[in-house]
């Protein structure tokens, strides 16, 4: 059984982490998960849309034109989550009663949570409360919740007041720079409509003026009434002796965000909802996910918790995604406001890979997202003084950059190569030469053109300086390995493109003037590349200086002080030799480096520089590591990432999921464990013994075949179609099925 429990987490910090853990989305719109009774008359529900955000106004002391003047924060909308109990005008709640038991759970099959909570009033009168939660999967904007009250020794009335709100007022943490602005007064309400029990708020976005109207129905007849800030839904009902009265909410969220739903209207779609019911919704859920674990269900026997917990972080991964074209995927989903709901590179490095071997057209849909932004990207390469070319925001909902601290920001350029490797992948994969000639060889072209542009030949090597690669604790530095690494083979892949498949891309290729000149100049930088290595160690350097920093024994620092980030100058960092991810390391595994005595030195020198303060590190080192044998070593990567979230171990999931770190797991499965690369047109695979599971078995597309894997003891592969494909150092043809033994 798919299903996560947690059981009396009632301390507040425990009950704010399970907010995102309990958090519903479904791409377009996500709900936290709160109490809908609430904790108490303050707390601060959570309700987010994707693209649903609002401009504000940056300040810096030392300003240039070329700095983004706004930034972009997603917007907690009209809270329509809040269902209040009253027993003799006392809320039941956190505040006014014990809570004394608590049980929750999440179902990964169902797509819905659940929660059991157990109060006792000061006058021992006992409720029980049982809330069901449903965001629908099929019809993006409906939210239903369903309450059950109920009570073994107190009889009598009871008053439910359900609403739609403006949410309470957030508290922030002023010392945490990935969450640090406050998200009040973001919106306003422009109408408030009541038809009979039916109820709408209109608002729209204070500084973006975008639309949102939200309407809620229930199963009774609710009383509707124009309150201060909203509407409220009102019922009284007669309790007696265990007996459970039933309140279900429907509730619906209407933007112009997602192109399927913005014209509906809220008439309709709460109309639809209580004719099709709540059973209807439940079954459709059901549907859903059966399909989607039909394509990617993951088995692994032999630790229940991993099992677990890959199977939560692939349900919230996909869970983000939308089938829309102008949507991508926030770094924290859509479960909290970290990171105020920007799309970074998160989406194409580690997320974008699940998609493309389980559901590709949803890679797509990812790439086509950045497609859509190009013409803001065009104008950020020209704020950074580029003649040609689009450079990807690094952080942005709109396209717009919104970095407003460009060393560990803007200045990351590796993002446009990022989003080529996608796009190269998501073609090696799917073979989708359509998408390539429409759109791919045009992202591949106009993201080199700006790398091209930036960089210049010197000293017969072609260099690209003042970047920051995606270690963010060594900045602004001269041919950052990474950054180089993955241009050339940006470059490369774009001549490989051109030339093999010319005749295909002939209308892109004369709409984008490209010359063949052009092409033989990207040759030539990819072939000049300058590459930093160190030939005594026989190491990749980080970058040109990287090597003459000092080393930095972070391990005698206080465990307090990490991140590092949050506790010293940057430029204390910066002068150090120590990393906050993966960099080298990463190049190192996406473009499957093969030297493995230069591997291997390279991570036994990076390995105790690296804190890990970012959680997008250790999956990483985790590939890494199983990639060159340490396989205890991978493993304890593995079982480290897997409590992320759900041991909340970087002490920061209130902030939302750590959504790279989903796909991370996911890269660690099937890039480690598996060992799964492309080379020539084949799929290779190497696989780890894990000898402390017993088995591991996932399955994945590859050019429509349908490829199953079980590693035990023995490796057994079973295909839907005849292919051919790599195991280590072998190609072999598999008919159905394939066994054998590991190296
Ligand atoms: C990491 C970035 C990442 C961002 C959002 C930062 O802490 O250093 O690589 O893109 O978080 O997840």
């Amino acid at each position: 059984m798919k299903i996560i429990s947690r059981f009396n987490r009632k301390d507040i910090k425990e009950l704010q982490v399970d907010e995102s853990i309990f958090a519903l989305q479904n791409g377009y719109l996500g709900v936290r998960g709160n109490f809908s009774e609430g904790y108490n008359q303050e707390d601060y529900k959570q309700t987010l849309i994707n693209g649903f955000y609002n401009y504000y106004d940056y300040s810096y002391e030392e300003n240039s034109p070329a700095f983004p003047q706004k930034g972009q924060r997603i917007i907690n909308v009209i809270d329509g989550q809040s269902i209040d109990i009253y027993l003799d005008d006392k809320a039941i709640n956190l505040e006014n009663c014990n809570l004394k038991n608590l049980e929750r759970h999440f179902d990964l099959e169902k797509g819905i949570t659940t929660r059991k909570a157990k109060y006792t009033t000061k006058e021992g009168q006992i409720i029980n409360i049982f809330e069901e939660r449903l965001l629908s999967f099929i019809q993006k904007e409906l939210l239903i919740i369903k309450l059950g009250i109920s009570s073994p020794n107190y009889e009598g009335s009871i008053k439910i007041i359900s609403r739609l709100k403006l949410p309470n007022k957030q508290t922030i943490d002023e010392h945490d720079s990935r969450i640090n602005v406050s998200n009040n007064n973001e919106i306003h309400i422009l109408n408030k409509q009541i038809e009979t029990d039916k109820a709408i708020l209109f608002s729209e976005s204070t500084t973006s003026s975008l639309k949102l109207r939200v309407g809620m129905k229930h199963n009774a007849d609710f009383k509707c009434q124009i309150s201060h800030n909203g509407i409220n839904a009102e019922k009284c009902y007669n309790l007696t002796k265990n007996r459970q009265i039933e309140v279900i909410k429907y509730v619906a969220f209407i933007t112009d965000t997602l192109d399927e739903i913005a014209e509906l209207s809220v008439e309709d779609s709460l109309d639809k909802a209580m004719l099709n019911g709540y059973e209807y919704y439940q079954n459709q859920q059901i549907l859903y996910l059966n399909d989607f674990w039909n394509k990617s269900d993951i088995l692994i026997e032999g630790d229940d918790f991993l099992n677990k917990s890959v199977l939560y972080n692939i349900y919230q991964l996909n869970s983000c995604s939308v089938s829309n074209e102008h949507l991508s995927i926030p770094a924290k989903g859509l479960t909290g406001e970290g990171y105020e709901g920007h799309y970074f590179w998160d989406t194409e490095i580690y997320m974008i890979p699940f998609f493309i071997l389980t559901n590709p057209d949803k890679a797509k849909n990812l790439l086509m997202c950045r497609y859509h932004q190009f013409e803001e990207g065009r104008k950020i390469a020209r704020s950074h003084g580029a003649t040609q070319g689009v450079k990807i925001p690094w952080r942005t909902i709109n396209g717009k950059e919104v970095s407003p601290y460009y060393p560990s920001g803007s200045a990351q350029y590796h993002i446009n190569s990022d989003l080529a490797y996608s796009i190269i992948q998501y073609f090696e994969y799917t073979n989708d030469i359509n998408f390539i000639a429409d759109y791919g060889f045009e992202i591949l072209l106009e993201t080199a053109r700006f790398l091209y542009d930036v960089g210049n030949f010197f000293d017969n090597k072609f260099n690209i300086n003042n970047v920051t690669g995606p270690d963010e604790y060594t900045t602004l530095v001269n041919n950052n390995y990474y950054t180089n690494s993955m241009a050339k083979y940006h470059f490369n892949y774009l001549v490989k493109i051109y030339q093999e498949h010319f005749n295909k891309l002939s209308k892109s290729i004369k709409r984008l003037s490209v010359t063949k000149t052009e092409i033989q100049e990207f040759s030539e930088a990819a072939k000049k590349m300058a590459l930093p290595f160190d030939e005594n160690k026989k190491i990749w350097l980080q970058d040109d200086s990287f090597s003459q920093k000092k080393p930095l024994d972070f391990k005698q620092l206080p465990k307090e002080n990490f991140p590092l980030i949050l506790h010293y100058h940057p430029l204390f960092i910066y002068k150090h030799q120590v990393l906050k991810q993966a960099d080298t390391l990463l190049s190192l595994f996406l473009l499957d480096y093969d030297d493995l005595e230069i591997y291997n030195n390279s991570f036994d020198y990076y390995l105790p520089k690296t804190t890990h303060d970012s959680s997008l590190s250790r999956c990483i080192h985790s590939i890494v590591a199983f990639r060159l044998g340490h396989i205890d070593l991978g493993y304890k990567y593995l079982q480290d990432i897997v409590k992320i979230d759900l041991e909340n171990t970087y002490n920061n999931t209130h902030h939302g999921l750590h959504i790279a770190n989903s796909g991370g797991i996911y890269l660690s499965l099937i890039f480690g464990i598996l060992g799964l690369r492309i080379k020539d047109g084949f799929i290779l695979i190497r696989p780890s013994y894990i000898e402390k599971l017993k088995t591991i078995s996932f399955k994945f597309f590859y050019q429509n075949t349908e490829i199953r894997f079980t590693l035990g003891k023995k490796i057994q592969i079973l295909v839907n179609k005849p292919i051919k494909l790599g195991i280590y150092n072998d190609m072999i043809h598999i008919n159905d099925t394939y066994q054998c033994d590991y190296i």
